[in-house]
């Protein structure tokens, strides 16, 4: 009887529309935004993004992400049994774009839902399904992380537009009779909700608020340092492992200060940082599975590895999860 749960393939799509810093900085100036590779890349680490054409959603992302989830595990959609999507920007009010997707995918009957933990969606995400497999809830679950960051914001704010992207990262996830996820560790604290939101909502047929992206920057950051070390600590404990046997830190890629600053806390060599925060830019809660991808295909990440998958954001989410791929 498998005990555990354990990544058997990863996916990843990003939308063809690649902006440069130079690129993005050109377009803003028409708009009397001024800002330019140089600041961006000091302060951030991106040097490019991609956007979702208008009429792109983040389900029509996350679906060949998911097909090359499964084409690499090796299972057909018929095989899936539970859909978790984690994302801010959803197709619809409702129903969850998981529903959306799993039709997209010709799939139907299967558990499907969204999780919203914004940046740590991902990692909230892996450990619902970790859980539920573990549980005997499910065998085989589709878990996925899409965003389309590019409709939220506001580019007249030069302090948060050129931060994000848009993109998916997914990954099947199988019950397994050998270790796969070891731990993991979530957390929330929602007095933080002001510091990273989008405050508008609909009522009466009408946004109410502001639906654009709001960051106060300087506090994300700080918060961040601490509890991306605080969460990699808690799951190395609980799984019993060191520092030093961790071969790739996979942190939410959005400034690479803080990733860097992460890993040093952590004593872990800088080499042992999967870093695609320069290519993506921010993509909240598909930069996890969109940066492991990258690393499983390029044969970065090799089978049997320890991975720390942290994630961290509006909420105030974070969390981290350690397992063995
Ligand atoms: O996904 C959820 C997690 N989110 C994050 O992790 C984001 C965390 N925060 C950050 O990454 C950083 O705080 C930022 C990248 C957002 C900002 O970097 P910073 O080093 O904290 O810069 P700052 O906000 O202190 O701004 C420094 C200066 C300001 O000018 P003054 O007041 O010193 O004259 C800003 O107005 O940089 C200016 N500035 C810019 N200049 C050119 C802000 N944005 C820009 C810009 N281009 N895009």
């Amino acid at each position: 009887m498998p005990t555990y749960s354990r990544i058997t393939g990863t996916g990843s799509y990003l939308p063809p529309r690649r902006l440069s810093n130079a690129e993005l900085a050109a377009e803003l100036a028409t708009q009397g935004v001024e800002t330019s590779d140089d600041w961006i890349v000091e302060r951030t680490g991106i040097r490019a993004r991609h956007f979702a054409a208008a009429d792109v959603t983040s389900s029509d992302l996350a679906v060949p992400a998911a097909q090359a989830a499964m084409e690499a595990a090796g299972v057909t959609p018929e095989q899936i049994d539970l859909i978790i999507m984690a994302t801010s920007t959803p197709d619809m009010v409702f129903p969850s774009s998981a529903c959306i997707l799993q039709n997209k995918l010709g799939m139907a009957g299967c558990a499907a839902f969204d999780i919203q933990a914004v940046c740590s969606g991902f990692v909230y995400a892996l450990t619902v399904a970790d859980a539920m497999i573990k549980s005997g809830a499910a065998t085989r679950a589709l878990v996925v992380g899409a965003e389309v960051f590019s409709r939220i914001l506001d580019f007249s704010d030069r302090t948060t537009c050129v931060l994000f992207g848009d993109g998916a990262g997914a990954v099947v996830l199988e019950a397994s009779g050998t270790p796969g996820i070891l731990a993991s560790d979530l957390h929330a604290d929602g007095k933080h909700v002001g510091i990273l939101c989008v405050p508008g909502h609909v009522s009466g047929g009408k946004v109410l608020g502001d639906p654009l992206l709001k960051m106060d920057g300087q506090a994300v950051f700080k918060l961040a340092v601490g509890v991306l070390e605080d969460a990699a600590r808690a799951t190395l404990e609980k799984a019993g492992k060191t520092h030093d046997q961790i071969d790739w830190l996979i942190p939410h890629q959005a400034n690479i200060r803080i990733m860097q600053s992460t890993a040093k806390r952590l004593k872990l060599p800088l080499d042992r940082l999967l870093v695609t925060v320069d290519q993506h830019g921010n993509t909240s809660a598909a930069s996890i599975p969109l940066a492991l991808d990258s690393g499983v295909r390029s044969g970065k990440i090799k089978k049997d590895q320890l991975l720390m998958l942290e994630g961290v954001g509006g909420g105030f989410t974070w969390g981290a999860v350690l397992l063995n791929l």
